[in-house]
């Protein structure tokens, strides 16, 4: 059997009266590529902020609400190494002169770039190296991020979250504000991670991002889950226009698929 990576069993999240996340019951496996997709508010940044510890859910009944790696117990700090997070609200925070290879090297302090304090080692100089190449971005590594396009910015900070070779890269809608050709790019950049065997879970409610790796897709409505399944059978009209509660039509091109209002 292949090993779980995140278990939720009946995770609750209550906002006051609002239940942002209401008994989600689900397994992801290591090395999985899935995308998690419902509308706004359907609980997606919730169910993220679960994984990371930003949130806690509330006491399931019987067993654990959330396992990561089959344990309940896990150091923030520690879990930080094991998932790269990437969301546009990330890149907020670099609106701050910084050179994109200080950037990617922060990801080693949890950082928003470098301080004096911070010890770079030679090592991680060569992993930035790797990682600059890998995502073809070396053109980028003296360039401030301020002055880098937002798809630039947002490759960098792919690159920042793969530094300690985490098992899982966690985005939350990553292509907000970028063009087509930029989304398409970034697109690219998930698919070289995802090809290399770690898993991509993809927050998005943009379809043309969830990219051909991607074979399993969860949809979130009303803090619930809606559906859980192979993308063929998720990704169709009928359950897209529930979802969205809007008639829609889904188009697929290329192993890409669209949604028509
Ligand atoms: N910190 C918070 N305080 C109060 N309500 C929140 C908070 N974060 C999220 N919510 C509410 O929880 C629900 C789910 O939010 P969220 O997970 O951000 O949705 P999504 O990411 O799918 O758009 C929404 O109703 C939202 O208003
Ligand atoms: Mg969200």
């Amino acid at each position: 059997m292949i090993d779980p990576l995140l278990e939720f069993h009946g995770a609750t999240v209550l906002f006051g009266g609002v239940r942002a996340l209401d008994s989600i019951t689900t397994t992801i496996r290591a090395g999985e590529n899935v995308a998690i997709i419902g509308p706004n508010g359907s609980g997606k940044s919730t169910l993220i902020k679960l994984i990371t510890r930003e949130l806690y859910p509330l006491a399931g009944n019987g067993d654990t609400p959330v396992k990561i790696l089959g344990e309940s117990a896990w150091d923030v700090f520690k879990l930080r190494s094991l998932f790269g997070i990437v969301s546009a609200d990330l890149q907020d925070f670099f609106r701050r002169p910084l050179i994109g290879r200080d950037v990617i090297l922060s990801g080693f302090f949890g950082s928003v770039g470098l301080y004096p304090h911070h010890e770079v080692t030679g090592q991680m100089q060569l992993r930035a190296d790797e990682l600059l190449q890998f995502l073809s971005i070396e053109h980028l590594a003296s360039k401030y991020m301020t002055e880098m396009s937002t798809g630039e910015a947002r490759r960098m900070l792919i690159a920042r979250a793969l530094v300690h070779e985490p098992k899982a890269l966690i985005l939350d809608e990553p292509s907000n504000g970028l063009d087509p050709r930029a989304a398409r790019k970034f697109v690219d950049s998930l698919r070289k991670i995802a090809g290399g065997g770690k898993s991509v879970i993809l927050v998005t409610h943009h379809l043309p991002d969830i990219f051909p790796e991607i074979s399993r897709v969860i949809m979130l409505k009303d803090g619930r889950i809606f559906a859980d399944g192979p993308k063929q059978e998720a990704l169709t009209s009928e359950s897209l226009s529930e979802l969205f509660a809007i008639p829609v039509t889904v188009i697929q091109r290329n192993g890409y698929y669209h949604l028509m209002a």
